[in-house]
């Protein structure tokens, strides 16, 4: 054969093959898109294909709330929603203005401070499946919340958002709302990591404090969230030792993502990122909501400039940033596309169904604390009273919109007094009693009304009235219970006190109803006979207000953060500016582990009302108090086992704390810390036995020398009590490191 012809062969040859594989790629599925592969074999394969333009485009922003994807090879856009208690209204693509669609309404479950209340970890479950259906419906692949950071001072402008002053309270109740949230396809996003427990100055202020209370008080939450699998977590504002949290290398390369193995998507808060090298070197991997790099400061639509963008891809063109570095984070956005929009078989959520407003109606409910009842007050049953006064601004006020990022548009918010309404009719009669303005996130519009002649007319009602229900407290106004800002005081505001003072003297059977996510000083205390602790409850609130006072459901809420009389108890305020607010952008956790009831207990400080406190309309007997064996060793669990009787005239659930104390500790230790509870609902005259376990290794405390867990030698009390200044049963159990080598 001629050597022409047997070129053209080999032409043809090559032809054929490039054509099959033409064929082949044009029939066959590429490894990215393949399902039948491994999740991680596809992020390689997608990433193996992406061009530096591409992958820097997905590691920040292209509007308020979405990053772009990959276009060009089908990797979806990921859209974002706040906030933790429902899907925020749309906001405009550019703009923080609400973008002002007609479908963008939800259902509003009720803050987590009310959440955390309920000790009921099922619940949560339920919460975070809730709010993942309405954002799966509503097309958003990430939900930016749960917050878990911790209830360092009562001033705080956020505590609304969180779980309180217990990092066991709140890493029990982040891990289910998680796990419902995210079994939509739908991430939830743990913030803010780390350390965010003010909002003064929260975009600046360097929080100083110490290894132990960083590890046992501040940390725990998120490192649960982190291994239950949470598929995001959002840097704070703040710094921790001098560097943004949001980029900081001991807080995210080296615990996040090194002790924790966190295999998701760090993003910063909205503005949070400062520094591009930072940024690039520091575990950052989506930068979200920033100015630009200070040279544009402001410029909209300027994501080109964000600090991930042309200024990276500068630095990786230089070689001062390996390419290797932002295929990481490539690696772990893809891995949250796919665990997101890439999955075809996740659910497809739904809006504002009934099943939701249940569920917000049960979170609320029981959550709601019953702080005192003298004289059974409580409950109100329907038919009782000819005349009930209701009184009080937020009786009326709906508290699911302002407060910050968090703010929603419910379809349905059913008010306190509605909801009263709705039990007990027209035997119902309303006066405001005070104003508070409008819940306005930048500033305080001043109230429209004469207070004197509000406080009179609400005053003669309760005096022609046969019982008084006042519904006050704080609200989601700025310098309240709001983003951005801190309270001014510990008092409650627009001169409540005085108008509770002449509430009270006008008609004693008065019941005082707070809406807040914080404490309060209660001068009145002694005065009031019946007190409920509620919060900013959403779409149900008035129901379950209403369920509570009639007697319909049995409060059985307890408190996750302790009440104290005066600022001046807790830790953070009990010096100077040093520990709260700080001094010269500085503020110094010098209390350690010391905060909440840890606090109050080391110094004999006597708190109006205590974490954990919570009344019920029916009384529980605690008795035999076992723990599986005499000695343990660290390795081991704690069988604790407590019969618990129903011996009151009310079916209701009681939530058994279980605390720990060590009896000689060679660093100084809490008195007790929480370690376990359950929450058995138990019938009238009936008893039943619960069963916890608690792993000996928790009763460690974290050495700042040796940078280790210890858990020495020693005895250990082990506390079953109603509320952590409410001790029923107690018995002592040893550890011994010894056991270990006998196994
Ligand atoms: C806000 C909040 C954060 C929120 C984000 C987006 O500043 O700090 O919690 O998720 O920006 O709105």
């Amino acid at each position: 054969m001629n050597n022409r012809i047997q070129s053209i062969l080999g032409v043809l040859a090559v032809a054929a093959t490039s054509i099959s594989m033409v064929a082949a790629d044009k029939n066959s599925t590429p490894a990215y898109l393949d399902e039948s592969l491994p999740m991680e074999q596809r992020i390689e394969d997608a990433l193996s294909r992406m061009t530096l333009d591409e992958k820097i485009a997905m590691i920040h922003a292209q509007s308020k709330f979405s990053t772009p994807g990959c276009p060009r090879l089908g990797i979806p856009e990921l859209w974002m929603s706040d906030g933790p208690h429902g899907v925020r209204m749309e906001i405009a693509w550019d703009e923080w203005d609400h973008a002002g669609w007609s479908n963008d309404y939800c259902t509003a479950l009720p803050a987590l401070t009310c959440l955390a209340a309920t000790f009921n970890p099922d619940l949560a479950y339920e919460y975070g499946n809730t709010v993942g259906r309405e954002a799966r419906f509503r097309k958003k692949d990430m939900m930016l919340g749960p917050g878990v950071n911790i209830y360092r001072t009562p001033l705080s402008g956020r505590n609304f958002e969180y779980m309180g002053e217990d990092p066991y309270l709140s890493s029990v109740m982040v891990v289910p709302y998680i796990k419902g949230l995210q079994s939509n396809g739908v991430a939830a996003c743990m913030k803010h990591f780390a350390l965010n427990n003010q909002e003064n100055e929260r975009e600046s202020i360097n929080v100083e404090v110490g290894d132990r209370a960083l590890n046992e008080i501040y940390l725990p939450a998120f490192k649960a969230g982190v291994e239950a699998g949470v598929w995001a977590v959002m840097g704070s504002y703040n710094k921790f030792r001098g560097t943004f949290c949001t980029h900081n290398d001991t807080l995210v390369n080296k615990i996040l993502k090194g002790d924790w193995g966190f295999d998701g998507v760090f993003v910063t808060d909205w503005g949070s990122c400062h520094n591009t090298f930072e940024a690039a070197m520091n575990g950052l991997d989506l930068e979200m909501g920033s100015w630009t790099n200070g040279l544009s400061w402001g410029v909209s639509s300027a994501y080109d400039n964000y600090y991930m963008a042309e200024p990276l891809k500068a630095m990786v063109k230089t070689g001062e940033v390996p390419e290797t570095v932002v295929d990481d984070k490539v690696r772990r956005i893809l891995r949250l596309n796919f665990r997101t929009n890439m999955n075809r078989h996740r659910p497809y959520g739904a809006l504002h169904a009934p099943e939701h407003l249940d569920v917000a109606r049960r979170v609320a409910s029981e959550g709601i604390v019953l702080l005192k009842n003298e004289k059974a007050k409580l409950p109100i049953r329907p038919g009782k009273f000819k005349r009930i006064a209701v009184i009080g601004d937020n009786a009326t006020k709906k508290l699911s919109i302002g407060g910050g990022s968090s703010e929603l548009k419910p379809k349905v918010e059913i008010s306190p007094l509605e909801g009263l309404m709705e039990v007990y009719g027209d035997a119902v009669a309303y006066s405001m009693g005070y104003a508070s303005g409008i819940a306005d996130y930048s500033h305080e519009e001043p109230s429209p009304y004469d207070a004197d002649s509000l406080r009179m007319a609400a005053v003669e009602l309760a005096r022609n009235s046969d019982v008084v229900v006042f519904i006050g407290g704080l609200n989601k106004n700025y310098k309240q219970d709001c983003e951005g800002g801190d309270r001014l005081s510990y008092d409650l505001p627009y001169d409540q006190n005085r108008l509770i003072d002449e509430l009270i003297a006008a008609n004693s059977n008065t019941v005082i109803v707070l809406t807040s996510g914080n404490a309060v000083a209660m001068p009145w205390l002694d005065k009031a006979p019946a007190i409920i602790q509620s919060w900013y409850n959403g779409s149900m609130g008035g129901v379950a207000l209403a369920d509570v006072i009639s007697g319909a459901v049995n409060p059985s809420g307890k408190l996750p953060f302790t009440i104290a009389q005066r600022l001046e108890d807790y830790a953070a305020h009990s010096s100077d500016e040093r520990t709260y607010p700080g001094v010269d952008g500085n503020v110094h956790y010098d209390e350690g582990v010391f905060i909440g009831y840890r606090w109050a207990e080391a110094k004999n400080i006597k708190p109006t009302f205590a974490f954990g406190h919570g009344l019920s309309y029916t009384d529980f007997a605690y008795s035999s108090l076992k723990a599986d064996k005499k000695e343990y060793s660290p390795e081991d669990i704690i069988r604790l086992n407590i019969t618990v009787k129903n011996t009151g005239h009310a079916d209701g659930a009681e939530t058994v704390q279980f605390y720990v104390g060590q009896s000689h500790p060679r660093v100084a230790r809490p008195v007790k810390e929480l370690k376990a509870f359950c929450k058995p609902y138990i019938k009238q005259g009936e008893s039943t036995t619960c069963t916890v376990e608690i792993p000996a290794s928790s009763l460690a405390y974290y050495n700042e020398d040796n940078k280790q867990w210890v858990l020495d030698n020693d005895e250990f009390t082990i506390f079953a009590a109603s509320a952590s200044d409410d001790i029923r049963q107690s018995i002592s159990i040893k550890i011994n490191n010894n056991l270990i080598a006998l196994k």
